[in-house]
């Protein structure tokens, strides 16, 4: 038998439920994410941030992973209808993955909530065709990281 090995071609993404494994790699595509921007603050060590991603995590929220040739491509987490991060891993972006990430979360509640940082373009842009809107009153001026927070919302269609 031969068996015959596509260079270059990457496997479909699976959605899947995180498991303690991934944990490690969840807390690598956020921080990574953080050191990457120009705008966005480091207030917390990446091993602090690391730190927050315990078993418990995995009770508490609906944390979702995105596995492209067996290796965590972008997470999501939610709980309670509100979304506490979506972050696709730069070389996965724009390959529809993070859609297919909120229409998991869509399926689960009627409504989803979020905040973003109104310095953030790309993500507002993707949540405003993701069908979110802003709630101006909910804005937040008082962030840790100094910079302004949006809060978005999406509504199923009745
Ligand atoms: C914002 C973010 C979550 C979007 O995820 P994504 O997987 O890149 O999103 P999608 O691929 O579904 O859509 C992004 C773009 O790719 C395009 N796209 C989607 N599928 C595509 C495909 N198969 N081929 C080519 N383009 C595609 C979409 O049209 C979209 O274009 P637009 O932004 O000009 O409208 C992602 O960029 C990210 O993780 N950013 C860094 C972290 C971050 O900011 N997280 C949000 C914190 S609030």
């Amino acid at each position: 038998m031969t068996i015959e090995v596509v260079q270059g071609v990457m496997s479909e993404p699976v959605i899947r439920q995180a498991t303690v494994a991934d944990l490690p790699a969840c807390a690598q595509i956020i921080n990574d994410y953080i050191d990457s921007t120009d705008w966005l603050p480091r207030t917390k060590p990446r091993a602090e941030i690391a730190g927050l991603f315990t078993p418990e995590l995995l009770d508490k929220r609906t944390m979702l992973v995105v596995e492209v040739d067996r290796e965590v491509a972008a997470y999501a987490s939610a709980a309670d209808g509100f979304v506490y991060a979506i972050y696709i891993a730069p070389r996965h972006r724009n390959a529809g993955i993070g859609a297919k990430l909120l229409d998991e979360l869509k399926s689960r509640y009627q409504q989803l909530e979020l905040t973003v940082f109104e310095l953030n373009d790309r993500a507002r842009r993707f949540y405003d065709r993701e069908g979110f809107s802003e709630i101006p009153e909910r804005r937040d001026d008082n962030t840790e990281e100094g910079v302004p927070t949006l809060l978005m919302r999406w509504r199923r269609a009745a």
